[in-house]
């Protein structure tokens, strides 16, 4: 089926790779004509494992397009997927109006019938605006043009997206139209051959469960590292309470890792959103604000218990730090983590020597040059002759080190480990002083 899918990033390339990849015939555009043309080349600059492979198979395949012309891209599809950004405004609402101008162009350019499908992470009620926008220019051309919007959010995990698209837990639609039921059917058919995961739902229920979906696995992780925090007053060692509670199938083993904190594109941006919304409704949303809140403080975690360490006094030293990306298989640094512990040492007078896989070239274009931050080549680079090491992804490389080594290339035996790698009796063995999450040496 002909397919058109809005924007490029994340979201919209690999659904639009993905569904190539099945057959479909795919028209992927971009107001941004740089990238269209490198994609054209199949150049595809987000690291996501695997996405230039199906890119480039697609687009020599000719299943998979791309094109910066909103007409050709509009009379393209049948089914059009708005899968552009949604930033967050001042107060933390997500802002429509990248989404809103794509429906206003889709009512501009249409001469016969359209699904519009919203794919970005909209609040509850973006598809009546859409379809205001899209109405309101087809009146504006006198036009009887029938159309329709549906919500059939995302569910993609940064660095296992293909995987997640290809094999998700549900794909969920929401709509009231059996036209629009019987065209996600066949726009979905490859995926639910062998296995009905198409739940069809009320619009406004669709935008909800997208939103309740990160807020509460948010929730599970602030509720780890809240846990975490008392266990290390405790002197209970928070990775035996994780298996203990995981066990429990109505727990589950998933997303309940401490950590220094939750970063992303996703859970920081959608659990704000999600209280702005209750407020604009006039609910106080104390779990979500204390969601948020509980990850704030966490993210400060790693400052404070090097800063301890150091008896308040880090000026002047030098501190490597592992991992720059908000977690590992990606260069995305939104909201990262690192980014709090790197500004708050500047801020202390500490020089950074770090390392990262892939986000190096994402953290220049973030902090530009300055001389107390050397972004280094090796893992290796980073650490030597640092007054101590923080750990902020768990990127395979780091998991396993050499401890003799480590401690011979550092000037004081010192980690800070935000991913709770090592054993605290061996770092212990090994004469270090290791202050993971929730577990003291
Ligand atoms: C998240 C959701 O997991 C996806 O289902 C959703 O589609 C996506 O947001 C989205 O809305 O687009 P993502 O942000 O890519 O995906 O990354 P996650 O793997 O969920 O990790 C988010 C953050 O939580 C990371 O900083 C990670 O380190 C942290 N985390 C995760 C923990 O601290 N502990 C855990 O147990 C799990």
């Amino acid at each position: 089926m002909n397919i058109t899918v809005f924007g490029t990033g994340y979201v919209g390339l690999v659904t639009g790779a993905s569904l190539a990849d099945v057959g479909h015939n795919v028209l992927c555009m971009d107001v941004d004509v740089a990238k269209i043309e490198s994609l054209k080349k199949g150049i595809v600059t987000i690291h996501e494992p695997g996405l230039d492979v199906v890119v480039q198979r697609c687009f020599e395949d000719g299943t998979l397009n791309f094109s910066s012309s909103t007409e050709e891209a509009v009379a393209h599809g049948e089914l059009i997927f708005i899968a552009v950004g949604t930033p967050p405004d001042e107060d933390g609402s997500a802002d429509l109006q990248y989404v809103l101008q794509v429906a206003a162009n889709i009512g501009r350019n249409m001469q016969d019938y359209k699904v519009i499908v919203n794919k970005s992470t909209v609040p509850v009620g973006t598809a009546d605006k859409v379809k205001a926008a899209v109405a309101a220019e087809l009146e504006a051309r006198s036009s009887p043009l029938e159309f329709d919007v549906c919500s059939n959010p995302e569910f993609l995990k940064e660095g296992s997206a293909l995987e997640d698209f290809n094999k998700g837990a549900r794909i969920v639609v929401g709509t009231d139209s059996d036209r629009v039921v019987n065209i996600m059917r066949v726009c979905y058919g490859p995926y639910i051959r062998n296995h009905d995961k198409l739940m069809f739902m009320d619009v406004r229920a669709a935008e909800l469960t997208k939103y309740a979906a990160n807020a509460m696995l948010a929730t599970k992780i602030s509720f780890m590292n809240e846990m975490s925090q008392l266990a290390e007053r405790l002197g209970v060692d928070i990775e035996q309470v994780r298996k203990g509670i995981g066990s429990d199938p109505r727990i589950g083993y998933q997303f309940i890792y401490p950590g220094c904190g939750y970063g992303g594109s996703c859970f920081p941006k959608d659990v704000k959103a999600l209280a702005q919304t209750a407020r604009t409704v006039g609910y106080v949303p104390e779990l979500l604000d204390a969601v948020e809140n509980v990850n704030t403080r966490q993210k400060g975690s790693m400052f404070e218990k090097l800063s301890k360490h150091f008896n308040g006094d880090l000026n002047g030293k030098t501190i490597a730090l592992w991992g720059l990306s908000f977690k590992p298989d990606t260069d995305d640094m939104r909201e990262a983590p690192s980014r709090d512990l790197m500004e708050a040492l500047w801020a202390a007078g500490a020089k950074i020597q770090a390392f990262d896989p892939v986000a190096s070239k994402e953290c220049r274009r973030i902090y530009g040059d300055r001389p107390d931050l050397v972004l280094c080549e090796q893992r290796n680079d980073a650490v030597s002759g640092a007054d101590a090491l923080a750990i902020c992804t768990e990127w395979k490389a780091f998991r396993f080190v050499d401890l003799k080594w480590l401690k011979s290339e550092l000037k004081n035996p010192v980690i800070v480990d935000g991913r709770n790698l090592y054993s605290p009796a061996d770092t212990k063995e090994f004469g270090f002083k290791y202050y993971a999450i929730g577990r003291s040496d």
